[in-house]
């Protein structure tokens, strides 16, 4: 199964490609990450190239985060090495015993192996060296990591007309993520969706920034898109924000970070970066009401009848719960369960019939729906474009 491999490595191993071809396999495998010149067994052992991968940065703060730890390698390689050295050489060198001294008849009496290697206590030149070197190497480490985290904790400027930036609220939650799209270009949007964070792309010309403001509903999480930027945690009572630009367009995957129950590692990340076209009209979309298509009255009321409506919001109807994925444009996500399977009717259909059976634990239970309700239902759903 991928589920449990897919989680960590989204499929970009041979795991996905020796095991039938699960459904959650097709939905990272349509990513188009898998790149053609990675060799299988290659990527496993060394995911450099992987969709996840911080030595494949894909932003200015990821770069940074990249240069600090490949000099931070560099410096305790070296250390490494020297040490190492160090305690060959004097394996290699002293591993006869040392012969016994001319003035010590009794002891070369005794046979060379009792005899002990002169003794020297006290070098203030060697004691001084020891110290001031590992001084000196902590002191430039921090320095570096000093000028990273300046480089990477970007300040979240007050949105303005024109600023081309976004700004979204982040709310982690069991086990997915919720997005409230604030503003962009200085526009209010005012519209929540779930799990795929559409971004604008930057370009040399003009940055189009976006600032996440980071909270949790419940317990800690862990936000991270490796290739984007650097983990942040969203806290229970506190607010973090984090900033992500990139020029480069396509789908990011990324993660829960921080051990947050069961489905933690279930809580997936897709971060898309559209062109400003696409993110145009993508946002277009977004802030329209659903979809009323007379042709799924039916379902449409099997849905606003059952409790779904205390957790789902599907705005231009009357279910407004704010507990669960807003549902209001549901088959413009490519995935569901946050990230786990493709949003496709058949699994739509499976996750309408039994959530637990996808992801044990999840808030939403089974409802006990009859086939035909459930067919309304998921007929229903597959409108919500
Ligand atoms: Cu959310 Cu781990």
């Amino acid at each position: 199964m991928c589920f449990a491999t897919g989680a960590r490595r989204n499929c970009h191993g041979t795991a996905c490609r020796r095991s039938p071809p699960a459904a959650a396999c097709r939905a990272s495998n349509r990513s188009g990450e898998l790149r053609p010149d990675a060799g299988g067994a290659l990527l496993v052992a060394l995911p450099i190239a992987s969709a996840q991968s911080i030595f494949d940065p894909a932003s200015p703060a990821t770069e940074s985060i990249l240069n600090l730890a490949v000099l931070v390698f560099a410096v305790i390689g070296l250390i490494f090495v020297v040490v190492e050295g160090v305690l060959f050489y004097c394996v290699w060198r002293f591993r006869d015993p040392h012969p016994a001294p001319p003035d010590n008849p009794s002891a070369a009496a005794a046979g060379p192996e009792l005899v002990e290697p002169p003794q020297a206590y006290g070098s203030r030149a060697i004691e001084v060296a020891w110290t001031a070197a590992p001084t000196l190497i902590v002191l430039f480490l921090t320095l570096s990591i000093t000028r990273t985290l300046w480089e990477v904790e970007a300040a979240v400027p007050a949105t303005a007309p024109d600023d081309n930036a976004l700004y979204v609220t982040v709310t982690g939650r069991q086990w997915w993520w919720e997005y409230t799209y604030e503003t962009y270009n200085g526009r209010k949007l005012g519209f929540i969706t779930a799990n795929e964070l559409h971004i604008p792309l930057s370009d040399a010309d003009q940055p189009r920034p976006t600032y996440l403001t980071l909270e949790s509903a419940d317990v800690c999480h862990s936000f991270w898109v490796p290739r984007l930027g650097g983990k942040m945690d969203l806290i229970p009572g506190r607010t973090n924000e984090l900033l992500l630009e990139t020029t480069e367009a396509g789908l990011f995957l990324g993660q829960c970070a921080e051990y947050c129950g069961a489905q933690h590692a279930h809580m997936l990340i897709r971060v898309i970066v559209d062109t400003p076209q696409e993110f145009e009209s993508w946002l277009e979309n977004q802030q329209r009401p659903a979809v009323d298509d007379p042709d799924v009255r039916t379902g449409r009321d099997a849905f606003l009848s059952e409790s779904c409506v205390s957790c789902h919001r599907v705005r231009g109807t009357p279910a407004k719960g704010s507990y669960a994925p807003d549902l209001t444009h549901l088959m413009s996500r490519e995935t569901l369960a946050s990230g786990m399977i493709a949003n496709d009717p058949d699994n739509l259909r499976r996750w309408v019939r039994d959530p637990q059976s996808i992801k044990p634990d999840c808030l939403m239970p089974a409802f006990g729906l009859t086939d035909q309700q459930q067919e309304q239902i998921v007929r229903y759903l597959e409108t919500l474009r």
